[in-house]
């Protein structure tokens, strides 16, 4: 990786998965400006860079995974820069989340406020046992500000959404995959489980993996089903489509090349 952060980890292994860490463990890898900056210019790097399968996305050490937005920041600003920085935030969430390479978020402690957004952004939740998420912004008497209010619903329903945000309460792994916020809780190291998730999907075709990712983003939009329909058919131009089928015909193991 050519470029180099200060808050964050990144490493590329041999399969071409991606290791995001945000890097503050002595404040619990709370999102600051910098973070915030260096997270930005990161997934630039990432889109940039063909060579990459897929993302997971964790927190330095074994306390927090990300413990939100940095309250010693917050505590500075005055009305118009929360509008910024929350528009902000959502900016760069939501280019996490458009990546159309799978994104997996290793959830290994704390995920609350900015943290918890973070993970919901991100397009699976793997978590360690010890894992707590939640939205506690009432608890600052504010309200969650990087798409938390907007994520949060379509992962668990609205009522559950506002039960969460209403009383700020922080949930185990194990209610977080009861209600839908995580996919998984390890055994062991929610890191460990994220890159076996991973395997299992980089091995598959990149341009069948990236429709996917569309075509889910427009679910319940009325244009979903015709999008679906499009991005079916898109893949059957593609040297990916011939190679599935035809492995599956000889008998054989697909070697996808993206094209
Ligand atoms: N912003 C800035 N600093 C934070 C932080 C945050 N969101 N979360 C933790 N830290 C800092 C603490 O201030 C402390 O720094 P210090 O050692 O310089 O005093 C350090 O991280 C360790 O945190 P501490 O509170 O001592 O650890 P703990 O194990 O007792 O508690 C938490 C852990 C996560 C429960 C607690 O830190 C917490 O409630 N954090 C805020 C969570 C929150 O409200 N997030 C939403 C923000 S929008």
């Amino acid at each position: 990786m050519s470029q180099s952060f200060e808050t964050l980890l990144l490493e590329v292994d041999d399969s071409g998965v991606c290791t995001l860490t945000i890097n503050r463990p002595d404040k619990m890898n709370a999102l600051n400006n910098q973070v915030f900056e260096e997270l930005d210019a990161a997934l630039d790097h990432i889109i940039e860079n063909s060579g990459i399968k897929g993302l997971i996305v964790t927190g330095a050490g074994d306390k927090a995974f990300v413990a939100g937005a940095d309250i010693e920041e917050l505590n500075t600003l005055d009305d118009s820069q929360a509008v910024k920085l929350s528009l902000r935030g959502q900016r760069v969430f939501q280019k996490l989340e458009d990546l159309t390479i799978p994104v997996i978020a290793a959830v290994n402690g704390y995920a609350l406020g900015g943290g918890c957004e973070l993970a919901m952004a991100c397009h699976i939740r793997v978590a360690s046992a010890n894992a707590m998420l939640g939205l506690p912004e009432v608890s600052l008497g504010l309200i969650p500000g990087y798409g938390g209010t907007q994520r949060l619903p379509k992962l668990v329903g609205d009522a559950k959404a506002l039960e969460l945000t209403l009383s700020g309460r922080f949930v185990k792994a194990e209610e977080a995959k009861e209600t839908g916020l995580v996919n998984q809780v390890a055994e062991g190291s929610a890191l460990d489980a994220a890159k076996e998730m991973m395997k299992s999907m980089i091995k598959q075709g990149p341009l069948a993996l990236k429709n996917v990712i569309l075509a889910i983003k427009e679910a319940g939009k009325d244009s979903g089903y015709g999008s679906e329909a499009d991005l079916f058919g898109d893949l059957y131009n593609t040297a990916d489509f011939k190679e599935g089928t035809s492995a599956f015909l000889e008998k054989r193991k697909p070697i996808f090349t993206g094209k």
